[in-house]
Order: C-alpha cells, then sequence, then structure tokens
C-alpha cells in the first residue's frame, strides 16, 4: 500500500512523510484528532467534525494550523488521489515541534497530517449480529470532550476486551457507563433510547447528536441520563454509534445476553435511518 498522505501542505506518498521526533504529538500526546468517514466517495457529517476539531483546540489553547480553512478541500482531495469509496479520512493535529519541555511552546507551528483509510463500513459483521462487550473500569483523563490523541487506555480497554473473546469495552466511572472504548453508548428500554448526557465525562459524538436528532424527528422518546451495567444488562436492547460504527447493536454485556442476542429493531431502525440521512447529506 503506498497512500497519498497529507504533511503540512505537502501530498506526498506514505513512505515519505515524515515528522520530527520533537513533535509534541510525539512526545507528550499534545495533539487532538477527527475522524470523518467517506460512503460513495462522499465526506459524512464533515461540518460536526470540523467544528469538534476548532473547539478541541480551543480548549487546548493550541493554534489553528496554517490549512485550517482548506481542510474540505484537503478531505475531497485524499478521497480523489486514494480511490476511497468507503471508509475514513483521520486528521491529526499537533502543537507542533518544540524542545522537549512541559511548558508549552511560544512559537511552535502546529503540525497537520491527515491519510485515508479504505474499509467497509456500511456492511459489516458487527452491523449483522451485534457487538459483545465487557465492562471495565474508567482511567481517562477528565477531559473526554476534548478529542485528543491520548488514546493508550482506550486501547488497553480494547485488548482486555479481546481476552476477554468480545468486541468492544464499555467504561464505569463511579458505578456508571460513561462511553465504549472509541463510541458512545444507549440502552433502550420500553420503547425509550437512555444514553448519557453530554460534559467533560465523554466525548460529544458528531454522530451522537444527529442519531438523538434523528429519533426525535422519528417521535422515539430520548433520556440523557446516567445508567449502570446492570441497568444496561436488562434493557431490551443496545448499541453505540461512532462516525465509523454508525449505529451498531450491542447484544451481549459481562456475558448476560440482550433479547434474542441479535439486533434489536430500534437499533436496526437507527441504523437504517443514519445512513440513509448521512447519504443525502454526504459532500
Ligand atoms: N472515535 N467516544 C469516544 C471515546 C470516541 O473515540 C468516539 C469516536 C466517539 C464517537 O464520536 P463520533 O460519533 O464523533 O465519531 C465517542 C473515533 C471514530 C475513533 O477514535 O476512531
Amino acid at each position: 500500500m503506498n497512500r497519498t498522505v497529507f504533511v503540512n501542505g505537502e501530498y506526498l506518498p506514505e513512505d515519505q512523510a515524515k515528522v520530527s521526533i520533537f513533535d509534541r504529538g510525539f512526545l507528550m500526546a499534545d495533539a487532538v484528532y477527527e475522524v470523518v468517514s467517506v460512503m460513495d466517495g462522499k465526506l459524512l457529517e464533515f461540518a460536526g467534525h470540523l467544528k469538534r476539531l476548532e473547539r478541541s483546540l480551543g480548549e487546548l489553547n493550541m493554534a489553528k494550523p496554517k490549512d485550517f480553512d482548506n481542510l474540505l478541500e484537503i478531505h475531497r482531495e485524499l478521497v480523489s488521489r486514494n480511490n476511497v469509496l468507503e471508509g475514513g479520512i483521520y486528521l491529526q493535529v499537533t502543537r507542533g515541534v518544540a524542545d522537549r519541555d512541559f511548558e508549552f511552546p511560544k512559537n511552535a507551528e502546529p503540525t497537520l497530517v491527515m491519510f485515508s483509510q479504505q474499509r467497509p463500513i456500511i456492511e459489516s459483521i458487527a452491523a449483522a449480529s451485534g457487538m459483545k462487550v465487557i465492562s471495565v473500569e474508567d482511567q481517562r483523563w477528565g477531559r473526554r470532550d476534548i478529542k485528543t490523541v491520548q488514546l493508550l487506555y482506550p486501547s488497553m480497554a480494547k485488548m482486555m476486551a479481546k481476552a476477554a473473546g468480545v468486541d468492544d469495552a464499555w467504561l464505569v466511572e463511579d458505578g456508571f457507563v460513561t462511553e465504549g472504548t472509541s463510541n458512545n453508548a444507549y440502552i433502550i428500554k420500553n420503547g425509550k433510547i437512555i444514553t448519557r448526557s453530554l460534559s467533560h465525562d465523554i466525548l460529544h459524538g458528531i454522530t451522537r447528536s444527529s442519531i438523538l436528532r434523528y429519533a426525535a424527528e422519528a417521535q422515539m422518546v430520548v433520556e440523557e441520563r446516567n445508567f449502570t451495567i446492570a441497568e444496561a444488562q436488562n434493557a431490551d436492547e443496545a448499541f453505540i454509534s461512532s462516525a465509523s460504527a454508525f449505529v451498531t447493536a450491542v447484544v451481549q454485556i459481562d456475558g448476560a445476553t440482550l433479547g434474542e442476542g441479535k439486533p434489536g429493531p430500534i437499533a436496526h431502525r437507527l441504523r437504517e435511518i443514519y445512513i440513509e440521512e448521512s447519504r443525502k447529506a454526504a459532500i
């Protein structure tokens, strides 16, 4: 594979793209990211991801990269140069290159790196059969609303899930589910969709925001509040959402099977609505 990637203003073959060993993204995880999905060669939810990127940068007092105003064009160029029909574009901004120091550098130029990933996102095993999850203590930092690249703990939680023979982990803090390792978490009871409300505790999912809007438009009842693993195990259905998983049903939580152990009707319907609406709005 030799994709064309984007690094600091240049399109390069991936094996020639380089970032300094002094980059603060590398040394301090001083970086934020976004993942925009691609369907039929078009971008999904671009405006939402751009807005959240701007917010993440602002919360960390990180300057915008000089190509900030060209991001739509760069996304499209990467889709086109790499013939991406389905998959995503990964974007990362770091505070830039500076000698190692805990103080933020004064004049560093932000680093901007972007690359494409071609992969099926509409048809997947998880979409067809549903996912199994285990619960794991949430040991991440306290500003999960900022989309930083500090992904070691989520990555460890994912490995705990794999070691347990399941697909993913739901993170639990003070007895309540926060979210999945890389997705937002929901349960459905008596037709009501329940998901944790927005705060510093979870990422403000772009997919979450659209799903809650589509659910309301379809006259579904949504309740934004905390829930426990025990409540989730007794729910009728459960699901997760993210840019790349859309809506994917969860059919087992800590060994307890939900309903008939296959994706339930509401999660299935929400996935259909989400894909249909996203396809219409893709740019
Ligand atoms: N993950 N919560 C966490 C911790 C996430 O990492 C993500 C996204 C989400 C869902 O956000 P959105 O709907 O905006 O994708 C929630 C991305 C896809 C990733 O890390 O690859």
